[in-house]
C-alpha cells in the first residue's frame, strides 16, 4: 500500500486492515479551521465537531495494534466569552464512546506564542501558549520508551550522583512536604523524566520545507514542529513500527518517522500539501538522487548555452543557484566546494571538457593567472546559444562581465 495517500481519511483508513497500526501521531483541523486550508472552505463548528471526529477516531482505533496509541494535537478556542469545552467534551467521548483509555494529556507549550488581544490583560485572561498533545492508549499496554525522551540531568543532579549517602528524609524536608529518600544514593537513569510540559518554539522559517514551498509558491498554515513528532514518537514506538497520520498537512510526522527508522502512512485530503509533502520526503531522504538529477540537467541544458569559452567554477555555481529552483526539483544547499566536486566528477568523462585545477591556465603559450581556481573548457561548438539572458540573472551577468569581456567569444 501507498506510503502517501492522497484522499479523505476516513474512507482511507476504512481501506487499511485491522490492527495493522502501531501508532497514530496526528493534528486535525480544529473547530472553526477552514477544514481542508483551502479546498472546501468547510468549518466545523465546536457543537459539532465531535459528531465529525468520532466516525473517524472509531476506524483509528480499530486499525490500531493492541498494543497501540494515539496521540491528538489538538487546542480548542474562545467561544463566545469563554472558553469553549469542546476538546474536553470530546476526550470524555473518546473514552467512553471508542474505547480509548487516557495516558496522559501532555502539554506542548510554545514559548514564543505572539502576543494577541489576550496580552493586553484586559481581556480577563492571559494569551493561550499551548496546546494539547492528549496520549490514549488502545488497550491497558502500550509501548512507550522512556529512555529514549529522557531529558539531560541538571548540574545540582549530577552532583547528587557523585555524592556518598545523603540522609534521611527528615533532612530533605521540602516546602511542598515532598520528601527524597536520601538514605541510599541516587541512580542515575542516563537523564531525567522529561516530565508531561513539552516546551517548543514553534518558529522555524527557514527549513527545506519552507525553502521548497518558496520555490513552488504554496506553504502549510498549521505546520507542527519536528521535536514534537520526534518526541513522541521515539516514545511510543520502536524502529519499524507503522506511525499514521491521517491529517498529513506538511508530512511532518512522516518525515521525522522515516528519519526515526520508522515505517508511516500519510493521508491529507488536499492535492498541494499531499505534493508538496512528497517533494520533501525526496529532497530529505534522496538528495544524491536529486543531486544528480538536477546536475544531469545542468550539464545537458544549461552549460552548452553558455557562451563563453571558459568558465569558472563559481560562476557555474552562481549560474546553478540560480537556475535550479526553476526546473521543479529542489535540494538542500550544498557549499560551492560540494558543488565543484560533484560536477568534476559528473564530468570527468566529457572529451569537451578541460579542467583546470589550478590557478593557472595558458593561452598561445602564455601562463595566466585566473580569477577562479577551477576553470573549465568546452569546444566553442557547444556554444551556439548566445542568448545569456536565458540562463543568466543580470546580477550574475554583472558580477562576471569582466571575465565575459576578457574571453568572449569571437566569430
Ligand atoms: C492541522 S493540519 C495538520 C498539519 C500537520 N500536523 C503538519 O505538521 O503539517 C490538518 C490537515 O488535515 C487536512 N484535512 C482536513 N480534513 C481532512 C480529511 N477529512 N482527511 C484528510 N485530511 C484532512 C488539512 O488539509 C490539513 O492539511
Amino acid at each position: 500500500m501507498e506510503r502517501f495517500i492522497c484522499g479523505e481519511c476516513l474512507e482511507e483508513m476504512k481501506k487499511m486492515p485491522n490492527e495493522s497500526i502501531d501508532f497514530i501521531f496526528t493534528s486535525p483541523p480544529y473547530a472553526d479551521q477552514v477544514k481542508d486550508y483551502g479546498t472546501t472552505g468547510i468549518k466545523i463548528k465546536p457543537n459539532q465537531y465531535d459528531s465529525w471526529f468520532i466516525p473517524r477516531a472509531k476506524e483509528m482505533y480499530r486499525i490500531l495494534k493492541s498494543n497501540g496509541s494515539f496521540v491528538l494535537n489538538i487546542n480548542d478556542k474562545l467561544d463566545g466569552k469563554f472558553q469553549s469545552l469542546y476538546v474536553f467534551k470530546l476526550v470524555v467521548m473518546l473514552v467512553e464512546q471508542v474505547g480509548f483509555h487516557l495516558v496522559r494529556d501532555y502539554i506542548w507549550y510554545n514559548p514564543a506564542t505572539p502576543p494577541n488581544i489576550f496580552s493586553r490583560g484586559n481581556m480577563g485572561r492571559t494569551k493561550k501558549s499551548h496546546e494539547y498533545c492528549l496520549w490514549f492508549s488502545k488497550s491497558d499496554s502500550w509501548t512507550f520508551n522512556m529512555d529514549a525522551i529522557r531529558k539531560p540531568y541538571s548540574e545540582k543532579m549530577l552532583e547528587l550522583f557523585q555524592a556518598p549517602d545523603m540522609g534521611n528524609r527528615n533532612a530533605n524536608s521540602r516546602p511542598s512536604r515532598h520528601n527524597f529518600d536520601l538514605s541510599h544514593t541516587w541512580k542515575n537513569n542516563g537523564g531525567a523524566d522529561p516530565g508531561s510540559v513539552i516546551s517548543i518554539s514553534n518558529t522555524s522559517s527557514n527549513d527545506t520545507f519552507h525553502r521548497l514551498c518558496k520555490q513552488f509558491g504554496t506553504g502549510h498554515p498549521a505546520r507542527f514542529p519536528e521535536s514534537l513528532v520526534d518526541f513522541f514518537v521515539k516514545a511510543g514506538t520502536n524502529v519499524g513500527d507503522v506511525v499514521l497520520d491521517p491529517f498529513g498537512g506538511s508530512g511532518t510526522t512522516a518525515i521525522v518517522a522515516h528519519r526515526l527508522g520508522r515505517n508511516f502512512k500519510y493521508i491529507e485530503i488536499n492535492p498541494d500539501f499531499y505534493d508538496i509533502a512528497q517533494k520533501w520526503f525526496e529532497v530529505e531522504f534522496s538528495s544524491d538522487k536529486v543531486y544528480s538529477k538536477n546536475m544531469n540537467n545542468f550539464c545537458k541544458n544549461v552549460i552548452p548555452t553558455c557562451k563563453w569559452q571558459l568558465l569558472p567554477f563559481g560562476f557555474l555555481y552562481d549560474l546553478y543557484q540560480a537556475w535550479f529552483p526553476t526546473v521543479g526539483l529542489y535540494e538542500k544547499p550544498q557549499t560551492k566546494e560540494a558543488f565543484i566536486n560533484r560536477l568534476i566528477s559528473y564530468l570527468a568523462n566529457d572529451d569537451n571538457l578541460i579542467i583546470y585545477k589550478d590557478r593557472y591556465f595558458t593561452v598561445d603559450g602564455t601562463s595566466m593567472q585566473m580569477p577562479e581556481p577551477l576553470i573549465a573548457q568546452y569546444k566553442l561548438k557547444n556554444w551556439m546559444n548566445d542568448d545569456l539572458n536565458l540562463i543568466c540573472s543580470p546580477i550574475i551577468q554583472k558580477k562576471y562581465k569582466g571575465i565575459y569581456r576578457k574571453w568572449q567569444v569571437s566569430a
